[in-house]
């Protein structure tokens, strides 16, 4: 597989379940914006294969795994993200879930939905786009719910786009990411308000904003459900003292951003 078709068929899943990206896509190219993706970020369970299951259809096609590890506690989350040598293409951020943190029914629930994965599942060229290989019941989504947002979203979506990102320095007709955030407001979009609509400063080298995931009807032994689904995010990046631009994340304002598929919310 070419990285072009990745990124497309990663694309198409990723508008499947949010219509807000396509609509926002379109009022952005309305003033003549080209859109620059930053990231694009996946999720996992780190019994599942976790990072490196993820991140084989993209190391296949040039992505390098970055240094940097970064260690979400609240949340139970690991996550590296990976660089592919044209800096065209965007980043690739992914997390597992440390699921030998979590309580011992919802770890019971998880190894059964993994239980569940058919023979060299794992291995997929399409992986990060394979969907939900799993039957999750309603019981089982909610017990996760209770404990983690990110475990119930697993189980619910599987192994889909979580989000795409903007690459703010990219747009010509905004000044800035307040600018960008106000536009999609009077267009009727919600931001993830979590720790403020700005997560990071000028400092940290990274401003990022999201909006609310979508809620899509999702199958959850038989009966159809509302949950909220992926979401679209901006980011603003600042040059380090050597001049390049932060290529990195910032663990405290990505924290928040997890929050934007929160059902809660
Ligand atoms: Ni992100």
């Amino acid at each position: 597989m070419k990285i072009d078709e990745i990124l497309t068929a990663l694309w198409a899943d990723y508008v499947s379940l949010t219509p807000q990206a396509d609509k926002i896509h379109a009022l952005l190219a309305a003033r003549g914006e080209a859109i620059v993706n930053d990231h694009v970020a996946l999720r996992t369970f780190d019994c599942a294969g976790g990072l490196a299951a993820l991140a084989a259809p993209f190391e296949a096609v040039g992505y390098v795994c970055a240094a940097d590890r970064y260690r979400f506690a609240d949340k139970k989350l690991n996550a590296r993200y990976w660089k592919h040598p044209d800096p065209a293409r965007p980043k690739l951020f992914i997390s597992e879930l440390c699921t030998r943190e979590l309580s011992t029914g919802a770890q019971q629930i998880i190894d059964a939905l993994v239980a569940q994965l058919p023979a060299a599942y794992l291995q997929r060229a399409d992986l990060p786009w394979a969907g939900r290989p799993w039957a999750c019941t309603r019981a089982q989504y909610e017990t996760l719910l209770a404990e983690s947002e990110y475990a119930a979203w697993m189980a619910a979506f599987g192994f889909r786009v979580n989000h795409f990102t903007v690459l703010v320095n990219a747009l010509t007709t905004f000044a800035d990411l307040p600018a960008l955030n106000a536009f999609l407001i009077a267009h009727s979009f919600t931001l993830n308000a979590a720790g403020g609509v700005i997560k990071g400063t000028p400092s940290d080298h990274l401003e990022q904003s999201s909006t609310l995931a979508d809620r899509v009807p999702v199958e959850l032994a038989g009966e159809m459900v509302s949950l909220p689904s992926v979401y679209y995010e901006f980011a603003k990046r600042y040059p380090l003292a050597n001049g390049e631009l932060f290529a990195g994340f910032v663990p405290t304002s990505a924290d928040k951003i997890f929050e934007s598929t929160n059902a809660k919310a």
